[in-house]
């Protein structure tokens, strides 16, 4: 879900309309704003798109302060009540959350017992409820008393009329940006939101609030003995607004897959030594002394971050020899993990702001881990919480589908996998094959997605089918799991991913006409065992698409294929990873699905 706010001289309304249209493409299923102006507060909101809530919008709706929501449901259905801005019923305050409240039902009922009438069914309406009962004398003070006795996480923006010209933010789990203007002040969960109007921003930290007026915001730590004075300034970010367009491309997605060439040479650039055949990764924080102590390596993230993950487990464990395996960052914490102190913690979120991969990280942390960020957005709460890492560099990603970060995950994954081989047992041969391979890439994937046209006619085909199977083999395992992720995602169909060599332990039951597999076969050592088993999906009559290498045989088995360029054996699985995020893209596009906002799914996911 998004938050934008503005306070300001010019009419609110279009400007948060506007903000919340950028924010779209992370998912939601309601929105709404809500201005304070001479008339007093008003809201518009509801169940479903920004541009009919634009359509709908009152004739006069005049305030130059102003808060604007998209929802993505936690608590109560999407529909026109639950949607944000909440207010206290009487046209005091009004509310946009982020996040959860985690005593919410405490706290209504508290209010219901003293005769408060609630309207919605969401946690967040009690927050307007608890402002606009608060006594105390300032906007900040109020808004102070309310989130001391709230439990739960948040990023919050607040009107109040009798406070025309001023917003009051506040921070805990859910990010939230103060943006700086001309004589206006903007606040936005995401920069996106508010790229084309500022640039210059104080991202908050947790636990803090600022009170925003025309002229500027002053900032607050909330306190258990009230609000302290935490000074911040703003600072100008170093981005290019036009990266958060989809100039020509259909949508976001297929901009960012086409980007991928020259975000994949972006996040290569200075980080190799190709004269010691080396990585050079200096944001890590490790000297080779540190490096040569690892023992394990444990990798975290959520969804395409997590398969990633184990993508760059295997080429850790392959170049660096050292144990590695990933998890999803959702369940790591709740197993009361054993953090050794011999073990390097890998976080991977293109977001930075994926909780329940921040809470792995602090878990970590509280236990005297130490963890490195695989980070896209630059300044992120995971960003900041790491003890090092490697930024990405693939600049703003808006498709909910993740693809352009991939890949560029996979490529940080390896140049640390090569830096630390290095400390321990690559040669620097083996070190300089794997270079000259990672330089070659960007041009290899030029080269398959110049390859469109024939997996979107494949892509129609499996387009047909209600399930389908993703295959592979240790390497093209977390290919097959990421594939089966990116059709889920944006073409609803069911795709499971499987060891190929699982199959004839139960899922093979499932092969026939009607359910496609998709197989990674790469021109490596299990070749002829993956072909193998293909034969037995064929002899069932399971169609078969293969992506594969030119070099590799399938005999007379009926399959269509996909072939991709040869990279280093280590390296292949990013070069067969991009055919796939094809498929799901012109499989979602046949269905008519909507592809940058996926139902249901959110780009970043700030709630546990
Ligand atoms: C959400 C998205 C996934 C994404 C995951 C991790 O669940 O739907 O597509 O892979 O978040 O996001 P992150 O920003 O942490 O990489």
């Amino acid at each position: 879900c998004g938050i934008v706010g503005y306070v300001g001289s010019q009419q609110a309304a279009p400007l948060l309309l506007e903000g919340l249209a950028r924010l779209e493409h992370r998912g939601y299923d309601s929105a709404g704003v809500a201005v304070l102006g001479g008339t007093g507060l008003r809201v518009h909101k509801g169940a479903g798109r920004v541009h009919a809530l634009t359509d709908s919008l009152p004739k006069r709706f005049a305030g130059r302060t102003g808060i604007g929501h998209t929802r993505w449901a936690t608590h109560g259905p999407a529909n026109d009540v639950n949607a944000h801005p909440h207010t206290d019923g009487k046209g005091l305050v009004a509310v946009v959350h982020n996040g959860i409240i985690d005593n919410a039902a405490a706290l209504r009922a508290e209010l219901s017992d003293d005769g408060i009438e609630l309207a919605s069914d969401t946690d967040t309406e009690v927050l307007a409820h608890l402002v606009a009962r608060s006594s105390a004398e300032t906007f900040e003070a109020k808004v102070a008393e309310a989130l001391g006795r709230v439990e739960g996480t948040y990023g919050v923006a607040f009107l109040h009329v009798d406070f025309p010209e001023q917003m009051v933010v506040a921070r805990n789990g859910s990010p939230l940006l103060v943006g700086v203007g001309e004589k206006e002040t903007y606040v936005a969960s995401d920069l996106a939101a508010i790229v084309r109007y500022t640039t210059t921003v104080a991202h908050l930290e947790d636990g803090e609030m600022a009170l925003l007026t025309p002229a500027g915001f002053s900032t607050y730590r909330l306190e258990s003995s009230g609000l302290a004075a935490s000074p911040r300034t703003a600072s100008r970010l170093d981005v290019d607004p036009d990266a958060y367009d989809a100039g020509d491309h259909e949508s976001f997605m297929h901009k960012e897959m086409s980007e991928q060439p020259t975000t994949a040479r972006r996040v290569l650039s200075g980080r190799l030594d190709e004269r010691f055949g080396t990585g050079h990764l200096g944001g890590l924080n490790l000297d080779p002394r540190d490096l040569r102590a690892i023992r394990r390596v444990k990798i975290l993230g959520c969804g395409s971050a997590f398969y990633v993950g184990q993508m760059g487990a295997t080429l850790l464990e392959e170049l660096a020899r050292v144990p590695a395996d990933a998890e999803a960052a959702s369940e790591f914490r709740y197993r009361n993990p054993i953090i050794e102190p011999e073990t390097l913690y890998v976080a991977v979120s293109q977001s930075g702001e994926t909780i329940d991969t921040l809470l792995a990280v602090q878990e970590i942390r509280r236990k005297g881990g130490r963890v490195i960020g695989l980070v896209n957005v630059v300044g992120s709460a995971i960003a900041r919480e790491v003890d090092g890492g490697i930024y990405l560099h693939a600049g703003p990603e808006v498709a909910v589908a993740s693809t352009k970060a991939l890949t560029n995950m996979f490529l940080a994954f390896a140049m640390l996998a090569i830096q630390l081989g290095r400390v321990r047992d690559l040669s620097i041969a083996d070190g300089r094959r794997l270079i000259a391979a990672l330089n070659a890439l960007p041009e290899q994937i030029e080269q398959v997605l110049a390859t469109e046209d024939a997996l979107a006619e494949t892509a129609r085909r499996l387009a047909g089918a209600e399930s389908l199977f993703f295959v592979g083999r240790v390497r093209g395992y977390p290919v097959a799991r990421e594939g089966a992720q990116k059709f889920k995602e944006i073409s609803y169909r069911h795709a499971e991913a499987y060891q190929t060599s699982e199959l004839k332990h139960g899922p093979l039951a499932l092969v026939s006409p009607e359910v496609p597999t998709v197989a990674i076969v790469p021109d490596d050592e299990l070749v002829e065992r993956n072909v193998g088993a293909l034969h037995e999906i064929d002899a069932r009559g399971g169609p078969l698409v293969v992506v594969t290498h030119e070099n590799v045989s399938v005999g007379d088995l009926d399959c269509e294929r996909i072939v991709v360029p040869k990279s280093e054996r280590e390296l292949d699985p990013i070069l067969l990873t991009i055919p796939l995020q094809l498929l799901a893209y012109h499989a979602a596009l046949e269905l008519g699905h909507d592809i940058d906002k996926p139902r249901n799914l959110a780009k970043s996911v700030t709630v546990e």
